[in-house]
């Protein structure tokens, strides 16, 4: 058995997104069929459209999202039919090299379904980043969704992507520990949530820097204590001067451009680390960093694949740091949109007017 309904989807390189039908199979072992609630528009959903990501086109867009398991392949047993989940592009395999090692947060086999979702002639679909959930109804591995006490959906599915990759490149990978100082570059949905996650780890100065002055002022309503506009004022001098001349403990770039990388790099303490969560393109170089600079420096240039997260462990304390009040999650939505606006949404991202975008589905 399979679906028809009707799904975001990147045709070609730069196209506009859209709306089409796409068939979605029935879960085979090891799969669940997933109602989506919502599903939020993330940077990365443009990269791929872009054709920054990889050129495995038609792609289902999609990837930010929460809903209930509607049912589940004949092996499952660990997920029930109307769990409240928020799907993740994690789903650790537990026998890899990484979790092997007790370090399964670096999982190098992540599962996704086997089977493919297609376009309705047939051809079959890439969802971004194994999800595909600009869609009513999507197909993921069971391992894919993360069970987590219900609250509004298009709250939850933040935890999916951006807002999740920006806490813990902040918790996880900057290991930001109370009375730190922390420089985050690119105040989007990611980089406001690395600010989030620095005051929520007890950093006492926290410097936003964008290019946006919207931005820098939602930036001050998540924690910062500090903004900059680079495109007037020198980062890494202000950077310094919030930080009694020394620089930051953890400069966390959210952008993905090496200039941004470079002022990062520069705008550390001395055995600082720099967290490198925005994702750059294929064409881009490293920038030219001497190499006196890098070793002179100390400290570490730490990529962050997903705020290096465990969804089984983070997804549901997050979710309860938000029903406690302690984790602002209503403000990272900016609008609730429909399924056929997500175009306009991408539009809206790139002029700088939205955190999130968050497509609701009744
Ligand atoms: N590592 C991961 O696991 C992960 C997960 C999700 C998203 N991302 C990436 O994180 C990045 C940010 O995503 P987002 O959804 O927040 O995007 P966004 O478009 O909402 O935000 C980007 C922000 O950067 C600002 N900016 C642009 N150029 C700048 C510059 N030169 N200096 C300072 N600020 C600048 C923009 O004004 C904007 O506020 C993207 O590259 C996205 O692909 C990474
Ligand atoms: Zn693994
Ligand atoms: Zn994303």
């Amino acid at each position: 058995m399979s679906n028809r309904v009707q799904g975001i989807v990147a045709l070609g390189r730069g196209e506009p997104v859209t709306l089409t039908t796409i068939v979605v199979p029935d879960p085979g072992p090891g799969e669940a069929l997933v109602r989506v609630r919502a599903c939020g528009v993330c940077h990365t959903d443009l990269h791929y459209r872009e054709g920054g990501i990889s050129d495995n086109f038609p792609f289902l867009l999609g990837h930010e999202a929460a809903g209930e398991v509607v049912s589940v392949g004949p092996d499952v047993s660990d997920l029930q039919p109307g769990a409240f989940v928020v799907l993740n592009w994690r789903a650790v395999c537990g026998t890899c090299r990484a979790c092997r090692k007790g370090k399964p947060q670096y999982c190098f086999a992540t599962f996704n379904a086997s089977q493919k979702m297609q376009l309705g002639d047939g051809a079959p679909l890439s969802p971004a980043l194994g999800i595909g959930a600009f869609a009513p109804l999507t197909l993921v591995a069971a391992g894919q969704c993360t069970p987590v006490a219900p609250v509004k959906p298009e709250v939850a599915g933040l935890l999916g992507c951006g807002v999740m990759a920006g806490l813990g490149a902040a918790l996880h990978t900057g290991s930001v520990g109370p009375g730190d100082s922390v420089a985050v570059f690119g105040c989007g949905g990611v980089g406001s949530a690395a600010i989030a996650g620095a005051r929520l780890a007890g950093a006492t100065v926290i410097v936003a820097v964008d290019i946006d002055d919207r931005k820098l002022e939602w930036a001050r309503s998540f924690g910062a204590t500090h903004t900059v506009n680079s495109r007037r004022d020198d980062p890494v001098a202000a950077i310094r001067a919030a930080t009694g001349g020394f620089g930051a403990d953890v400069a966390i770039e959210a952008v993905g451009r090496p200039e941004v990388l470079e002022q990062a790099f520069y705008a550390r303490d001395l055995a600082g680390t720099v967290v490198q969560v925005g994702v750059p393109t294929p064409d881009m170089p490293f920038p030219a960093i001497p190499m006196i600079e890098f070793f002179g420096r100390g400290g570490a240039l730490k990529p962050s694949w997903y705020g290096d997260c465990l969804p089984s462990r983070d997804f549901p304390t997050l979710i309860e740091l938000y029903r406690q009040g302690r984790l602002d999650l209503d403000r990272f939505v900016s609008e609730t949109i429909g399924i056929g606006d997500v175009e306009e949404a991408f539009a809206r991202m790139g002029r700088g007017e939205v955190l999130r975008s968050v497509v609701v589905f009744d």
